[in-house]
């Protein structure tokens, strides 16, 4: 058996804002999927990461806490494998970032480029809530308290990673050895997914994403709409291969390379139309799709599996995390009644 301690550490998580979709599977699941193997893997359900930017909507982000659990189990996350655990259930977290607030400022937060996206996209001007101008701290919690060196994550994420490793490396520096170890972002080469319009990133909020427990016919509806070339208007016409939205799903999802290759050729030079592209797009989702869908299913029917494994997996994480946050409290030299961090203060009797 692998001794435990020689596998890489990953940790990862998504917000429980609703159930996945095409862009996160691309993005992080199929990474993940690959990677539990041959690493020590934890996932969260970032549902207090959620409630950053929905705290008027708390009931949502509770109630995906077990959709997202299903899309876990259903694309073929396996909690042998890989520890699934809820990120609100685990307090050190919260003191972590805590401590972690006092080695970031605030203007460095506000220039984090994702967190700045988010707030162009979320319209708060500033009107900023500051559990959310703060999340990439909570984050960074999240990822050291695992002590994780790799992170799955979409490219959006980057920024996140790198602002992480600035609190490794104060932490470190604070406590005057490597308490912390610094993560590495794994982003795939296939870039962001857009939406079916090619006009943003696949998104929940933007209605265009096509979700991993789609049905059949709203797979069809969504590849429909999926935007081609707009010069492209007959079959014999050339067509734009760049910033096609459906062969940017192609490069994304169909496993034969070569085929792909061919019908960007085809579609370049004329000869091949957009009805017939879409079908063969439709098939390759509806393929991949259909497997996830019926296990999440098959998953849905047994909720209190899905508890049992959630609790068997957030129990095991909590002591992990407060093992991690034990040491950063003693590196950082936080009193404490049964270490010897309070014996520097105290005078001898
Ligand atoms: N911010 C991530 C997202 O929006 C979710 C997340 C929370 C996460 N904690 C994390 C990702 C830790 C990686 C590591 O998808």
């Amino acid at each position: 058996m692998l001794v435990e301690t020689s596998r890489p550490i990953i940790l990862t998580g998504d917000r429980t804002t609703g159930p996945l979709h095409l862009g996160h599977y691309a993005g992080s699941l199929r990474n993940r999927v690959a990677l539990q193997r041959t690493h020590r893997q934890f996932v969260l359900l970032a549902d207090a990461q959620a409630l950053t930017d929905n705290m008027d909507d708390p009931d949502k982000v509770r109630r995906n806490v077990l959709e997202v659990a299903l899309d876990y189990l259903a694309v073929g996350i396996d909690p042998a494998e890989t520890t699934i655990c809820v990120q609100s259930a685990l307090p050190a977290l919260s003191e972590l970032t805590q401590l972690y607030l006092n080695f970031v400022t605030v203007a460095r937060l506000e220039r984090n480029p994702t967190i700045k996206d988010e707030i162009q996209a979320r319209g708060f001007e500033r009107d900023i809530p500051a559990g959310f101008l703060c999340y990439p701290v909570a984050q960074a919690a999240d990822i050291t308290a695992f002590k994780a060196t790799v992170v799955p994550v979409g490219l959006d994420q980057g920024p996140m990673i790198e602002q992480t490793n600035e609190i490794v490396r104060r932490v470190n520096r604070q406590a005057g050895r490597d308490l912390l170890p610094e993560a590495k972002a794994l982003i795939p080469a296939t870039g962001r997914l857009p939406g079916a319009d090619g006009k943003a990133k696949m998104s929940k909020s933007l209605g265009d994403a096509i979700p991993l427990s789609a049905t059949p016919d709203e797979i069809r509806d969504l590849v429909n709409r999926m935007y081609t070339d707009p010069n492209h208007l007959r079959a014999s016409d050339p067509g734009a291969v760049k910033g096609n939205v459906v062969f940017l799903y192609l490069d994304a999802f169909d496993p034969d390379r070569d085929s792909v290759e061919e019908l960007k050729e085809r579609y370049r030079r004329g000869g091949l139309g957009d009805v017939a592209l879409k079908r063969h797009l439709e098939d390759v989702l509806q393929q991949l799709l259909k497997p996830i869908r019926e296990r999440r299913a098959a998953v849905a029917k047994d909720l209190g599996y899905v508890l049992d494994m959630l609790r068997s997996g957030t129990s095991k994480a909590r002591a992990i995390t407060q093992a991690t946050l034990d040491e950063v409290r003693d590196g950082l030299g936080l009193f404490s009644f049964d270490r010897t961090a309070c014996k520097r203060s105290v005078a001898p009797d």
